[in-house]
């Protein structure tokens, strides 16, 4: 069997994101598999772009991309407790393509965060996001990864033992469910 596709989604745009340091990290767990980095740089969600336009390439691409993985691995920022601007931008343009990419989907969430709570609460309203599209998305074991400025060495591993074990159970979960 061909290794799983898997196509990663960070909630942060910044080059030095630790949300998409945690997702290499996430897929270098997972172990044999042929990544996809989503890009979120898509113009704001308006009604009359829409009706005037259509869905943008850029949009459309990213909605292929995700019916094409075995699975999405999402990590979101937390920013006034609750998921990026620019990822509820991209779940809602995603939701005005043709059919539903998500249906059914493996999906794993996690999160990295400068605070204690590791962005505990975005990644609760990330997963009410994701509800209506009706993913299969993976309960656990939670990854929120706190102070995550400090988390990395400078190679992009993950200097807890904890934290990157709790991932690899994650990403084991996630494997299984695309077996499944
Ligand atoms: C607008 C804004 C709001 C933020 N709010 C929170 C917050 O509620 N909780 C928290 O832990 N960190 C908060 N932060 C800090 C982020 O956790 C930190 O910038 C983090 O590194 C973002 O993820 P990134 O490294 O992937 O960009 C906020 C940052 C910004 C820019």
């Amino acid at each position: 069997m061909a290794d799983p596709k898997l196509l990663t989604i960070s909630g942060s745009l910044r080059a030095e994101a630790t949300n998409r340091k945690l997702l290499r990290e996430a897929v270098r767990l997972f172990g044999l598999a042929q990544m996809t980095e989503a890009d979120l740089r898509l113009p704001l969600y308006d009604g009359d772009d829409e009706a005037r336009d259509g869905v943008p390439s850029v949009v459309q691409a990213l909605a292929d991309q995700i019916a094409q993985a075995d699975a999405v691995v999402i990590s979101t920022p937390e920013y006034n407790k609750g998921p990026s601007g620019v990822l509820k931008n991209a779940l809602d343009w995603v939701s005005r393509t043709q059919g539903n990419p998500w249906d059914g989907k493996p999906v794993a969430v996690m999160s990295a965060a400068a605070g204690r709570a590791g962005g505990e609460r975005a990644q609760m309203v990330l997963r009410g996001f994701l509800t209506p599209f009706q993913p299969r998305l993976i309960t656990g074991p939670e990854v929120h990864l706190a102070g995550s400025g400090e988390a990395f060495s400078e190679d992009g591993r993950l200097l807890s033992d904890h934290y990157a074990s709790t991932l690899e159970r994650l990403m084991q979960k996630l494997r299984k469910e695309i077996q499944e």
